[in-house]
């Protein structure tokens, strides 16, 4: 197709959706807010109404006033409002994993905010191993959420982002978060979070309330028929403390986040929303939430219904309140709760403290300062969501996660003068909803790979196979128009009917006829042929490595919004990429020999179970953690790093008389104790773009610790022949500590190595 008859194509599907969207829709266009004193001076005489007064002044006098019923009401996430107090209803439950979403009853896309910008899936966006980007996401989605606010189209209060670490290939949320790394996710939480949260000159003002979820060792939603709702996660003390409590903890800690989640799932037996170590005594008193703890929708209901963890309704909603829960996700808390009081079973101080936890929350939301137009924010509208800008975020976010996994002999990128004809081939090149992945919400509109591409040069295109299970590839086709071409792209994959929430892959090779329609298209073509994968977890792409004829290989994750854009660019050079792999690709054999349902983090000798992640496995893997080309080459060299760091002893202390192998990280002597690690690093090549460096560390094998793991990371935008210096500051009990088989944080004495890239350097840790 022609540019121009493309633009009238475009322009007709447009106004087909314009027309299509503009039937009368019964829309809200005032946000909901209480304290309405304008309209209701009366209001002014409630302290709870006083913006003078500090937040706990105001919710406790608001909770004094309320009675025991009305309080209930407020334990859900369609929370019933009290007219007398000039309270209106408010629903809990909006969602903003990667852009404002429609899932969830708190939000909705209609006329007055049709789409909003849907950036890529976390995933990717977690390859670009960018904090500042993540962040920079976060702001500018919470300001696409509060002008939908303001417009009655969205609420304050988002369960967004998923922070579980991506234990298992085969799971169908893993695309929802940063990966399976700990420390990646951990920045990742805590960056979006501040994104969504902060709000200019406000520390205890909120702009939205994020929510970090699913708390804990959640990570297996149905795989062969196992359900995550009464799935029991057997985790050790170990694996729980190094692997999936760090990005919560960085969460409530880093990020200071409004609110935590709690899983369906039970954790060693227990169901983690009823859980008084988990919730009250982690969440609240280790880390100290200034915020409240809800469940996922609705766990309670499991935890009764299909746990059948207690014998009646009013034990499960008596037992959850008691563990330190505050708001329910469903609607299990306002049916049992009263009788639960009746019987004795909680006391109403409980429920006080659990309405005050969400009260407060709404009080830092302005929710209880009168009418939003005349606050902070108050002026954001639909003027403010998809601006051009905010849509060419999503474009650079999709640029800068895009990872190149293969590039023989330079064929990408692209020449957009050189190649004539372009052979697109694939289920997923023309796609546009699949680009978003899930927890979607409307886009502002879609660039499709197709559409990426020819905007650059001439196409010709065949989908392959009907869709993504690809039953029965169309082979000849395909091979037609390769055959034809200067050069082939291949976009291939998954979408949300081969992995997704409630679906878990049995098998990790690409889909049905996948690989075969992608080799025999190999073997017809005459120039270079790229694969590109848009998946959210990883592929055995083993075949297509090892195929001479495949030139190149990109992971593209679900890209969003602007995907098919982003893509071109990198293809063409536009952009040279610089995304790394947030997990591990594995062969197909481990999901063979593996169970999903194994939390164990490291391997067992005994049984030959090879243990999870770039920190535990040591076999074969088609790609590993960190993987991802450059169109240029980078140097590394090492400025400066000590080789030996004295760890000062108390006198008397066991460890001056006796050999001892590591230290308790609550020791004084380990405290403020840290060192400097600096790095030159230079662009050899003839473009410019941004690398990440990645300092890792292999501590002493004692107490089971990682083969390695992941100390910091930056990233650098670097000229041609360019150089910069990137310094890591490393804090010997933060970033050189493991946890003990107990759960307690230890810094090994001895040998550590220290490596960036080919660089290794060893530190040596003494008393
Ligand atoms: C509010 O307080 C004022 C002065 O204390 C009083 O005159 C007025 O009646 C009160 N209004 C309501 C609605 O309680
Ligand atoms: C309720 O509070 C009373 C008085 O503090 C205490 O004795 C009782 O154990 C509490 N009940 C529950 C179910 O926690
Ligand atoms: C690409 O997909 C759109 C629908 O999203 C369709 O209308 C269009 O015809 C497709 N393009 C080609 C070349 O098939
Ligand atoms: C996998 O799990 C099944 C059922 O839970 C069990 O019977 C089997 O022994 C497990 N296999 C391995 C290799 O752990
Ligand atoms: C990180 O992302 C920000 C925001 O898009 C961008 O300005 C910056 O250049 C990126 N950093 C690097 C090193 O690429």
């Amino acid at each position: 197709m022609s540019p121009a008859k493309y633009s009238v194509f475009l322009c007709f599907s447009l106004l087909c959706i314009i027309l299509f969207k503009s039937r009368p829709v019964l829309a809200q266009t005032k946000p909901v807010f209480a304290c309405d004193v304008t309209n209701n001076p009366g209001l002014k005489n409630f302290s709870f109404c006083d913006t003078s007064l500090d937040v706990k002044a105001r919710v406790d006098d608001l909770v004094s006033k309320l009675t025991l019923s009305e309080k209930i009401g407020w334990l859900v996430n369609a929370a019933k409002g009290v007219s007398r107090l000039g309270i209106p209803n408010y629903e809990w439950w909006s969602e903003a994993l990667h852009g404002v979403s429609y899932t969830g009853p708190g939000t909705k896309f209609n006329g007055a905010v049709p789409g909003a910008t849907s950036f890529p899936q976390v995933i990717l966006t977690a390859a670009s191993f960018n904090e500042s980007l993540f962040e920079t996401i976060g702001k500018v989605v919470s300001t696409e959420a509060r002008a939908m606010y303001n417009v009655g189209s969205a609420g304050l209060t988002f369960w967004s982002p998923n922070v579980n670490i991506f234990r298992d290939p085969r799971w169908g949320r893993g695309q929802e978060t940063p990966g399976e790394d700990p420390l990646l996710a951990s920045k990742y939480g805590a960056a979006y979070v501040r994104g969504l949260q902060e709000r200019d000159g406000d520390k205890e003002g909120l702009k939205v309330a994020a929510c970090c979820k699913h708390y804990t060792a959640y990570d297996v939603d149905n795989w062969k028929g196992i359900q995550r709702y009464n799935f029991n996660a057997l985790v050790t003390q170990q694996d729980l403390d190094d692997t999936f409590q760090p990005p919560f903890k960085s969460c409530v800690v880093d990020g200071n986040v409004a609110s935590v989640m709690c899983s369906y799932n039970q954790v060693n037996g227990k169901p983690t929303c009823g859980d008084p170590d988990l919730l009250a005594g982690v969440i609240r008193g280790e880390w100290k939430l200034n915020g409240y703890i809800v469940t996922d929708c609705d766990s309670l209901n499991e935890m009764f219904y299909t746990q059948k963890y207690t014998k009646t309704p009013e034990e499960t909603a008596a037992l959850s309140l008691n563990s330190g829960l505050d708001l329910n996700c469903g609607s299990f808390l306002g049916t049992n709760t009263q009788t639960a009081v009746n019987r004795g079973l909680v006391n109403e101080t409980v429920i006080d403290r659990a309405v005050s936890n969400n009260f407060a929350t709404m009080m830092r939301l302005g929710f209880f300062d009168g009418d939003p137009s005349k606050q902070l924010y108050g002026n954001l509208g639909p003027k403010d969501v998809c601006t051009s800008q905010n849509q060419e975020l999503a474009r650079e976010a999709a640029r800068q996660g895009i990872v190149l996994l293969k590039n023989a002999q330079g064929s990408l990128p692209l020449s957009p003068t050189a190649i004539k004809s372009l052979a697109v081939i694939g289920p997923n090149a023309n796609v546009s909803h699949t680009m978003l992945g899930n927890y979607e919400g409307s886009p502002c509109k879609y660039t499709t790979p197709l559409q990426g591409l020819t905007a650059s040069v001439a196409t010709v295109y065949q989908p392959g196979c009907a869709d993504t299970s690809c039953a029965t590839a169309q082979v000849d086709a395909a091979k037609t128009i390769a055959a034809a071409a200067d050069a082939v792209v291949l976009v291939m994959g998954s979408d949300q009917s081969i992995e997704r929430e409630s679906l878990d892959r049995v098998a990790i090779t690409l889909p049905g006829q996948q690989q075969l329609l992608v080799s025999e298209v190999a073997k017809v073509s005459k120039g270079p042929v790229i694969l590109v994968i848009m998946s959210g977890g990883g592929m055995d792409v083993q075949f297509a490595k090892d195929d001479p004829k495949i030139s190149s290989i990109m992971w593209v994750g679900f890209p969003g919004e602007a995907g098919g854009a982003a893509i071109a660019d990198v293809i063409f050079g536009y952009y040279n990429p610089s995304g790394r792999l947030p997990m591990t690709w594995y062969p197909e054999s481990y999901v063979e020999k593996v169970n999903m349902t194994d939390m164990n983090m490291r391997p067992d000798p005994s049984t030959g179970y090879p243990g999870r992640s770039y920190r535990f496995y040591k076999g074969p893997t088609v790609f590993s953690f960190g993987d991802g080309l450059s169109y240029s080459k980078f140097n590394h060299q090492l400025i400066k790093a000590p080789k030996l760091v004295f760890v000062p002893l108390e006198e008397g202390h066991v460890c001056l008389s006796s050999a001892c192998r590591s230290i308790d990280v609550v020791e004084h002597s380990c405290k403020n104790l840290a060192f400097d690690i600096h790095l030159s690093i230079k662009n050899t090549g003839k473009i410019s773009g941004s690398h990440t460096i990645f300092l890792f560390s292999s501590p002493p094998q004692v107490h089971n610790s990682p083969q390695k793991h992941l100390l910091g990371f930056q990233k650098l935008h670097l000229a041609p022949q360019g150089e910069g210096v990137v310094r890591f500051n490393v804090d010997v009990c933060k970033h050189l500590s493991l946890v003990d088989e107990k759960g307690n944080r230890k810094v090994a004495l001895g040998e550590h190595l220290l490596h960036v890239g080919s660089l290794t350097h060893l530190l040596n840790l003494r008393v």
